[in-house]
């Protein structure tokens, strides 16, 4: 039986599992059995969390595979079991308002994921529960806030138990070094705290604590005690006992739990306050005691949260804070799933990718790679206008971690920030990404003292240099590393982490990445040399900007080289080639058996204008749509590769119509998009955000399978067996790329050097809109008018010459744009 076949798909009531309501900005599930775990983020800045549509999840301060505070499972079976763990003992039944862990079937279940908090509202035999989920700004803590009602018209008496397993902090030694852990776990109990304190006997100097803002009636903190033997969250013993153990767990598997007894008249309710945190202890005040840890910031965080009321204004607050941040660009169209996700979902996305880069996920564990090089410059662009600051201290960060040469590292650890040094360099698209963000950053606030930050090369102190020689040394990077046909070369891989054309792979278990004389002196990007164009020239009107006129000009000659070249050799006639290999042959030409085109250098050429004066850009637009468009977007390449090349390496070991080897790698399509916002084809950039855009696809959800409210890394190609089913929700730089093409390119609010430029580049059918942006200090209130008078700029009142908005200094403009 293919999966396609399943009962589910048939019947039309699954096609969809819940709906937006974009008036609380929130995406409403109404049924616990979604095709995967949905889920969502808590947490702006530091403590973190994720949380699915059942509760599942774990959390951690900073960085997930160091400070990992709630242990998670990825490999369990069931799936996405553990998390946030609530029970309500109501006589001979025990339910859970998020279903699970209990699994009882409930008399009704909503689950509503929103801007960094998810709530629960469900009931059964007539007691009706609502779980609030969130992390308050600015503390290292999640507060859970359970109401209780009692609808019925007797009294109930119900014992309400809640549960975290903690995690031993490093969640690799966690899940793989019982030898050691099984004899280190350590906490402490005092009146309603649980305090896990694990290693900080030695060397950690944090711990955590999970509270309750109530008069406990038992606890447990001995996992085994708890449950019983061999029983699993759905059922512990305690729990279907209506009695906590009391236990103070020594090694094995520590957990916390807490159980009250609820009495509830008719009608009435009852909240309380859980709260979930983290505290860090200067060493030389650890202990309060011998042997007993230093309670007093604890204590502190705990006093923050104890009410209902303090629960509540800090949830207000989160609330507010987000819809500032979404007030910063905000459209209104006729077309509403385009308001939605402009509006909420796509700039919710980018802040999420913006913090986790692809670290954790429920697809990416948090224990492999930590901050990309080139995710976290691309998640830059979408983030920008929310908040400038933060975006500047990470590019600073990014640039930390580059080589004196110009390349650099390609991940780095949060904690630390330190440069990974398993995976090392030789990504050779990584450094002009710098260039990039930073050219958005400065189009976005006007801030040229970037420029001038002191940032060290591979974070060895005494070796800082202004960023702007960072940025030369990226552009230069290129310059010096070019192959026989004057186009870069790719290292080990360029955007296309599976395109290693220098690895030579014949051994399982060898790294595509790292595998192999990574530095060949032949194999040749197309798609960096769209790439040079487009940044080389963004740099070149940064030196213009700040008074280095003969460095542009000097980079200007560089980039039309290296144009020159992409026409000359870059081009198959039809589209662009992606590359040559470490034989010099064409990689994603017509000559080629499989793989005969590439999504990727058709978006980026085109962006960058190679070949425009020739129709270049134009040709490869239709020729994505000849070869690779299928229903829900732009594959990344055709023919899918049927064998595995050698010479081509970790594309061609996937399955066709996966991943790299023909599935809709989403990050590319909007490069797409934009492409064709370049040559002025607004049906096509239309057409291409919307094939992928989660909200478009929310009616096929049965065959999506992902979140209908944020894009996934890839949804299977024309050629895999389940065609259409997405896969690694959540952290893609899709996000970012996305916020560019729809805000930018196609309504065409532009952030400039020189100011906002107003550009549009949408259909007839799209109609008028309107736009609201903040941006340097100033409010515009901008009107797009299809009235046919292609009038153009009017700034208040007054008509204007093309399409900058010239900044008069004052606090709002109003803004009339006619096509
Ligand atoms: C993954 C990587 C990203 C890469 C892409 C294509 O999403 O995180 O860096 O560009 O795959 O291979
Ligand atoms: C693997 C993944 C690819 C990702 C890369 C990151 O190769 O398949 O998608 O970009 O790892 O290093």
């Amino acid at each position: 039986m293919t999966r396609t076949n399943i009962t589910i798909r048939k019947d039309p009531k699954f096609m969809k599992f819940g709906f937006f309501d974009d008036a609380a900005k929130e995406y409403c599930i109404t049924t616990p059995f979604t095709p995967l775990p949905w889920i969502n983020y808590l947490g702006n800045d530091g403590f973190y969390g994720l949380i699915s549509n059942t509760a599942g999840g774990y959390c951690f301060y900073r960085d997930a595979k160091l400070r990992r505070i709630a242990r998670y499972r990825y490999n369990d079976v069931p799936g996405d079991i553990g998390g946030r763990l609530y029970y309500i003992k109501d006589q001979d039944t025990v339910w859970s308002p998020a279903y699970r862990p209990a699994e009882t079937e409930l008399d009704s279940y909503e689950c509503r994921h929103g801007m960094g908090y998810t709530t629960f509202n469900s009931s059964k035999n007539d007691v009706n529960a609502k779980l609030t989920f969130f992390v308050p700004l600015g503390s290292a803590c999640e507060l859970h806030k359970l109401e209780i009602v009692n609808n019925s018209s007797s009294a109930k008496e119900l014992t309400v138990f809640s549960g975290i397993e903690w995690c031993l902090w490093n969640a690799v030694d966690d899940s793989q070094n019982y030898q050691r852990n099984l004899s280190i776990g350590e906490l402490e109990v005092v009146g309603s705290t649980i305090y896990h304190k694990t290693e900080y006997r030695e060397r950690r100097n944090h711990y955590a604590f999970f509270t309750v803002n109530a008069e406990v009636d038992g606890f447990d903190t001995d996992r085994d005690v708890f449950l019983g033997a061999r029983r699993s969250w759905n059922n512990p013993v305690s729990v279907e006992n209506g009695k906590s153990g009391n236990t103070v767990a020594s090694g094995w598997y520590p957990i916390a739990s807490h159980s009250i007894k609820v009495k509830l008249a008719p009608g009435e309710k009852k909240t309380y306050v859980f709260q979930l945190g983290y505290i860090e202890v200067p060493r030389e005040e650890k202990w309060e005691s011998k042997g007993v840890i230093n309670k007093k910031p604890a204590i502190e965080l705990i006093n923050k949260y104890n009410t209902t009321e303090a629960c509540e204004a800090a949830f207000d607050e989160l609330k507010k804070y987000w819809n500032e941040l979404l007030s910063i660009y905000h459209v209104e169209s006729k077309d509403d799933k385009v308001n939605r996700m402009v509006n909420i979902w796509h700039q919710y996305q980018v802040m999420v990718t913006f913090n986790m880069s692809r670290s954790a996920s429920y697809w990416e564990t948090g224990i492999g790679r930590g901050m990309g090089f080139r995710d976290s410059c691309q998640d830059l662009l979408g983030f920008m206008h929310l908040i400038p600051e933060r975006a500047r201290d990470r590019i600073i960060d990014i640039a930390s971690i580059q080589f004196e040469n110009g390349s650099t590292y390609h991940q780095y650890q949060p904690l630390t920030k330190r440069g990974n040094a398993d995976i090392g360099g030789g990504f050779n698209d990584d450094p002009l990404w710098l260039v990039a963000c930073t050219a958005a950053y400065i189009r976005e606030t006007g801030d040229t003292t970037i420029l001038d930050h002191p940032t060290p090369f591979n974070n060895v102190e005494g070796s800082e240099k202004p960023l702007m020689e960072h940025l030369r040394r990226s552009i230069n990077f290129t310059i010096n590393n070019k192959g026989p046909h004057g186009l870069p070369l790719i290292g080990r891989a360029d955007w296309n982490d599976c395109l290693n054309l220098n690895c030579f792979s014949e051994e399982p278990g060898e790294s595509f990445q790292t595998f192999g004389p990574s530095e060949g002196p032949v194999a040749e990007s197309v798609f960096i040399a769209g790439m040079f164009v487009k940044y080389g020239k963004e740099y070149a009107d940064i030196c213009d900007y700040v008074g280095l006129a003969d460095e542009a000009k000097t980079i200007r000659a560089e980039v039309d080289k290296v144009k020159a070249a992409t026409e000359e050799f870059g081009w198959d006639g039809e589209w662009f080639l992606r590359a040559y290999d470490a034989y010099g042959n064409k990689v994603g030409s017509n000559e080629c058996e499989e793989g005969k085109i590439f999504i990727e250098p058709q978006g980026f050429c085109t962006m960058a204008g190679i070949g425009q004066e020739k129709g270049y850009g134009a040709k490869a637009l239709d020729s994505i749509y000849k070869h690779l468009m299928n229903d829900y977007g732009i594959e990344i390449l055709a023919p899918c590769y049927t064998t595995y090349h050698v010479e081509l390496g970790e594309i061609s070991s996937y399955p066709p119509g996966y991943k790299e080897n023909g599935a809709i790698f989403t990050h590319n399509n909007p490069w797409c998009s934009v492409a064709a916002t370049v040559i002025g084809d607004a049906e096509k950039a239309f057409d291409i955000y919307k094939r992928s855009c989660p909200a478009f696809l929310e009616d096929v959800s049965e065959i999506h399978r992902t979140e209908p409210y944020v894009y996934s890394q890839m949804i299977a190609g024309r050629a895999a067996v389940h065609y259409g089913e997405a896969k690694n929700s959540f952290l893609t730089g899709t996000a970012a790329w996305v916020v560019v093409d729809i805000t930018q390119a196609i309504l065409g609010v532009q952030p400039t050097l020189k100011g906002l430029s107003i550009k549009p580049c949408v259909t007839k059918d799209f109609g008028s809109y309107k736009v609201t942006r903040k941006f340097r200090g100033a409010t515009y209130n901008i009107s797009v008018i299809q009235d046919g008078s292609g009038k153009g700029l009017v700034v208040d009142g007054n008509a204007v010459e093309g399409n900058l908005i010239p900044d008069t200094g004052k606090k709002e403009y109003s803004v009339e744009f006619y096509i």
